[in-house]
């Protein structure tokens, strides 16, 4: 089966000198959940933004497919229209438009209906008619995805949706993009929260200094023990006398 995404040893400057992403290379199959986590700028939004096509004249290497078709260097309108939906960090919304507007903007007169949305959150449905930057966090988070939902993506990128959500809700969100990813949408999920990433993903890589330092299956990652340290808090225990005193070096 083609991957939906698959990126090959993509390079991606900033100012022709600042090398954000060096040799990247992943793949994400339909109905696939793929976690990218990794310290701050770490080059996850640029890994994204690349992908949909928002740095021009980037990558300035390697290679981008959507669903076996070179997507690379185009313009963001067309890998849009390819099916490629992008909410970064900050949600994208329209913030003085009412819910239900937002979402009737996202529609662009393709067929669909905001109902759907409605039924995944319900919320929304209570806030139809409150403006956009009147709402939670969470509220946002979910009109965000909502909007996003309503463009039918084939690949879907999401830049740390839980940044800022009280825990409950964020598992809400979390929820929905397991929902989402039954559709056959392929996702990139972008997460500081590794825990609550590597429940949901199927796959995830780490990136650290614009490189993939680790890849793997959720569990394969929940059971490495640098990333159980570094990303997911848990300490080892304390080895054996006789044993290794050091401290352990990560092996990336
Ligand atoms: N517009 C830009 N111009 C120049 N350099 C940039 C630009 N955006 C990002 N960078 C640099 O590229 C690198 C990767 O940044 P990026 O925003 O992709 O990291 P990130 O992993 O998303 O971090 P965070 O977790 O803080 O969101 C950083 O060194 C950053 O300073
Ligand atoms: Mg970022």
């Amino acid at each position: 089966m083609t991957a939906v995404l698959k990126a090959a040893s993509v390079e991606t400057l900033y100012f022709d000198r600042i090398r954000a992403l060096c040799g990247v290379s992943l793949e994400v199959s339909a109905g696939e959940i793929f976690g990218v986590l990794g310290p701050n700028g770490a080059g996850k939004t640029t890994l994204l933004r690349t992908i949909a096509g928002f740095l021009q004249d980037q990558p300035e290497k390697g290679t981008i497919e959507l669903s076996g078709r070179r997507i690379e260097r185009r313009k963001p309108e067309e890998i849009a229209r390819l099916g490629v939906v992008y909410v970064p960090e900050d949600r994208g919304l329209f913030r003085e438009l009412t819910v239900s507007e937002n979402l009737e903007a996202a529609l662009w007169g393709r067929r669909g209906q905001p109902d759907e949305i409605y039924e995944m959150f319900p919320i929304l449905r209570e806030r139809r008619d409150q403006q956009a930057e009147t709402l939670s966090g969470g509220e946002q988070q979910m009109l965000a995805i909502g909007r996003a939902l309503l463009r039918k993506p084939r690949l879907l990128l999401l830049d740390e949706p839980s940044l800022g959500l009280a825990p409950s809700v964020a598992d809400g969100v979390f929820a929905a993009l397991q929902q989402i990813a039954r559709g056959g949408t392929a996702i990139v999920l972008v997460e500081q929260n590794a825990r609550i990433a590597l429940r949901i993903a199927h796959r995830a890589a780490i990136l650290e200094s614009g490189r993939i330092v680790l890849q793997g299956t959720a569990e394969e990652l929940q059971e490495h023990p640098d990333v159980r340290e570094a990303y997911l808090g848990i300490v080892a225990a304390l080895p054996q006398k006789d044993f290794r005193l050091h401290r352990r070096r990560r092996r990336w």
